[in-house]
């Protein structure tokens, strides 16, 4: 299996998201079918459910880019994880760094958030990933290694996640992590205690576009990526869904 996943992050509308679905479902009917390839487009909330209607029809599933850390009650601005379900999603990311970044308290939050994610019956995509500032003590391995440990300590169905490696520096930088820095953090992350033998797919993201996806795609430690900026333009989206082709 290969998860290419769009983060529109703070983009799209309503029109947006009719033209993109037909463009991508286009490109997805031409997939082969033993390819294996999950299409996954993470809209704004007040997009996810035509997203999910739209993917549907069009061969792709919907994902959303937060949730709460709590079931219901007093949390203005709050969006469950069971309302997600409710409305035809099937994954959430949690603990995007830009989530991370705007509340220092994040990662408090994260494991709870993933419990909901389980509870909901829904795919969580766990990101993880260090700063440049981290990267260049050479101890990055064991940042991550600790990102993941915290957000997965309450976590019950280990076998049902994905997790993302993004490294913030290379998020909306241009600069994608070498094959190399790749490889030596995926095969860190499958040998965390916690996930070792369970065979988690795990994903990059950082400056994923359509000419370094391919390259991306043959590590054999990488079953998909998670795409920001190139994912905002259905045709160069589509170009780096081919790459898995
Ligand atoms: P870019 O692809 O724009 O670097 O963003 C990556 C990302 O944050 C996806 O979640």
């Amino acid at each position: 299996m290969t998860y290419i996943v769009a983060n529109w992050k703070l983009h799209g509308s309503q029109d947006f998201v009719k033209n993109y679905s037909e463009i991508l479902g286009a490109c997805l009917n031409t997939a082969p079918k033993e390819k294996n390839i999950t299409t996954i487009i993470c809209p704004p909330f007040p997009f996810l459910e035509r997203v999910a209607l739209a993917g549907v029809i069009h061969g792709f599933s919907a994902g959303a880019q937060d949730c709460s850390a709590y079931e219901s009650g007093a949390h203005t601005g709050d969006v469950s994880a069971s309302m997600i379900k409710e409305i035809g999603a099937g994954y959430v990311i949690i603990g995007h760094s830009e989530c991370r970044q705007k509340n220092p308290n994040e990662h408090q939050y994260i494991s709870q958030k993933i419990l909901q994610v389980q509870k909901a019956g829904l795919t969580p995509i766990l990101c993880v990933g260090e700063s440049l500032d981290v990267h260049n003590t050479g101890n990055a391995d064991s940042f991550v290694l600790d990102q993941l440990e915290k957000a997965l300590k309450n976590y019950i169905d280990l076998k049902n996640i994905l997790v993302a490696y993004e490294p913030i520096w290379a998020i909306g930088t241009g600069k994608t992590a070498t094959l190399q820095d790749i490889v030596y953090m995926h095969r860190a992350i499958k040998s965390a205690p916690l996930l070792k033998n369970l065979n988690i797919p795990i994903l990059y993201g950082g400056s994923v576009k359509p000419d370094n996806t391919s390259e991306i795609l043959t590590l054999d430690t990488v079953q998909g990526v998670l795409v920001g900026g190139a994912s905002l333009k259905a045709e160069t989206f589509n170009f780096i869904v081919k790459a898995a082709f």
